[in-house]
């Protein structure tokens, strides 16, 4: 079983438009992967299901052994953390490492915050979230 597993996915928004169509993908701990496409090609949309910012319309997301259908968004989000495209909507202190490390320390998580911080690149650690962008 992968840490991630999307099973036949299909997402359509509100009006219809089907922005994922039957997407399968396994990804294993520890594993860096790039979702690359065309804009419009359903990036953005694939990532938000993975912490159950949306649910799936078909299909499964599995995460850690849990079908995101069985969860709210909130207990997904203490499994997948999400750094928004836009920086102003999502910033909560001046610093990329602050910033990164913010949900695991309200979790009391500190090593994981400590962890999440390793994994900015040094150049930008401590650098303002405004140039976030160039991550
Ligand atoms: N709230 C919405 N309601 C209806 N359609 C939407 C909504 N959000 C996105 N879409 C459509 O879903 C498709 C996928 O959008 P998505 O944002 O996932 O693409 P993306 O690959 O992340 O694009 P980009 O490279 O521009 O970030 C697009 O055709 C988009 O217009
Ligand atoms: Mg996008």
């Amino acid at each position: 079983m992968s840490y991630i597993e999307l099973k036949d996915v299909s997402f359509a928004y509100p009006g219809g438009f089907l922005a994922v169509d039957h997407l399968t993908l396994n990804i294993e701990k520890g594993e860096n992967v790039a979702i690359v496409g065309q804009n419009g090609a359903g990036k953005t949309t694939t990532v938000k299901l993975l912490n159950a910012l949306h649910y799936p319309t078909e299909g499964d997301v599995i995460i850690d052994g849990m079908n995101t259908k069985d969860y709210t968004t909130a207990q997904v989000s203490r499994k997948v953390g999400y750094v928004f495209q836009n920086p102003d909507d999502q910033i909560f202190h001046s610093t990329v490492y602050e910033e990164v490390a913010f949900g695991p320390k309200m979790m009391k998580l500190p090593e994981a915050a400590e962890e999440a911080g390793q994994l900015c690149p040094a150049d930008h650690r401590h650098g303002q979230v405004c140039q976030r962008k160039s991550l």
